[in-house]
């Protein structure tokens, strides 16, 4: 197989990451290199910035066993259902191993389901790995009879060890990558020290590499860089940015010449204005506007007006505003009225409710500080359909 991709004609695509980013070959290189190195990676960045279609190109041609899965299906209101990521984790490790080892079987779909399920399905592959290929997953085990003998913490620590066992077992190296990672906070209400348990084994396996990513900015800087946090100084950090405005602009003309459309130089430059070097976005406006036949000024204008009716993007944004509480979303609607931008002078809530309100917007990397007191919401999608639908 060859290490380099043949040349594809880009295509706009929304609603799924993309193995082939645009201009982000220096994060790739990066990722990559850690991956190598076994250098445990943390990529931050906001929401539709292109976290994952980084990691996934940085992990496209690798023929180690990988698994990607996302901390983010595992929350239930405010708690943590770490049985079920801790199975599914297990179960897609040993899949994917399996796999690797042996390509021709076929593999239970381990992704999608739950609970009840999702062990049976552990099980089955336990019990598959043991027989087709002796592998001892004492593991594994542990961890399945954990849940009847109240010995779950062992049983987790356990299960921490599987990568590197398994890697070890067949001189494979293993690569693992956790997105939203940050949600994996709320596991320790109910299992205290499970991040400190992380690091402590995770440092020590030298044929897995760690790579963690997610939106929450703050939340996740929070996690590798204060000093009172089990994963200080654990990670490098690998920062994705918005696009700057001419690769936006090149990035939009290739797109459009790749589609076979012509392109009015000031109707790219007027939708870069407006979407501000967002991948996700820049991409729905490229896939709207290849219904004109020449992308003129007037054509971006009508596509720009249509994205805040747009239903999609409207119910984005709505699911998005309805997770804040009381104090964020007063925020939000308040700096979205002055352009996303500006300090929170003259706003309706007491200093202490700003305070609170502002430290979960920036935990969760909807807005960000500018200079003293100068807040700007990051999205500039979001900050132009707020005040249209509350
Ligand atoms: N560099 C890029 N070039 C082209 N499209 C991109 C790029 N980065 C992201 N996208 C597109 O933007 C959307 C969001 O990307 P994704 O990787 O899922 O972001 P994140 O993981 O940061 O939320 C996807 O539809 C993806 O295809
Ligand atoms: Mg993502």
């Amino acid at each position: 197989m060859g290490t380099h991709d043949l040349w594809v004609p880009m295509k706009f695509l929304f609603g799924m990451p993309t193995d082939e980013p645009y201009d982000r070959e220096e994060e790739i290189k990066t990722l990559t290199e850690m991956i190598r190195r076994k250098q445990p990676t943390v990529i931050v960045g906001v929401r539709r910035i292109g976290k994952t279609s980084i990691i996934l190109k940085s992990v496209k041609n690798m023929e180690s066993p990988k698994i990607f899965l996302s901390a983010k299906e595992f929350v239930e209101g405010k708690s943590f259902d770490l049985q079920s990521f801790l199975s599914a984790y297990s179960s897609l490790i040993l899949s994917e191993f399996l796999r690797v080892i042996d390509p021709k079987i076929r593999i239970p779909q381990t992704i999608k389901i739950r609970g009840r399920e999702l062990l049976d399905t552990l099980r089955e592959l336990v019990g598959y790995a043991k027989i087709r290929l002796n592998i001892p997953l004492t593991e594994v085990e542990l961890f399945l009879d954990s849940f009847k003998k109240a010995s779950f913490r062992e049983g987790v620590a356990e299960i921490i060890e599987l990568p590197q066992r398994l890697a070890e077992e067949f001189s494979l190296n293993f690569t693992i990558i956790i997105d939203e990672f940050q949600y994996l906070r709320l596991a320790s209400q109910n299992y205290p020290g499970i991040f400190h348990l992380l690091r402590s084994k995770w440092q020590l396996h030298d044929r897995v590499a760690y790579v963690i990513s997610g939106s929450s900015v703050g939340l996740l800087e929070r996690t590798f860089s204060k000093k009172t946090e089990p994963f200080y100084q654990f990670f490098y950090p690998i920062y994705v940015e918005r696009f700057r405005s001419d690769v936006s602009i090149s990035f939009l003309e290739q797109g459009f010449s790749d589609e076979g459309r012509e392109v009015e130089y000031d109707a790219i430059s007027l939708a870069v204005k407006e979407l501000d070097g967002i991948p996700a976005w820049l991409n729905y406006f490229g896939l709207k506007s290849i219904s004109c036949k020449r992308v003129t000024v007037s054509c971006a204008k009508k596509v720009l007006a249509s994205l805040n009716e747009d239903p999609l993007i409207r119910n984005i944004v709505l699911d998005e505003y309805r997770k804040f509480g009381k104090n964020a979303r007063i925020i939000l609607k308040f700096l979205a009225s002055v352009g996303g931008e500006g300090k929170l002078r003259g706003i309706d809530i007491s200093r202490s409710g700003v305070n609170e309100g502002i430290k979960s917007l920036l935990n969760d990397g909807y807005i960000e500080r500018r200079e003293r007191g100068v807040y700007k919401i990051v999205d500039p999608v979001i900050s132009k359909l707020i005040p249209t639908i509350v």
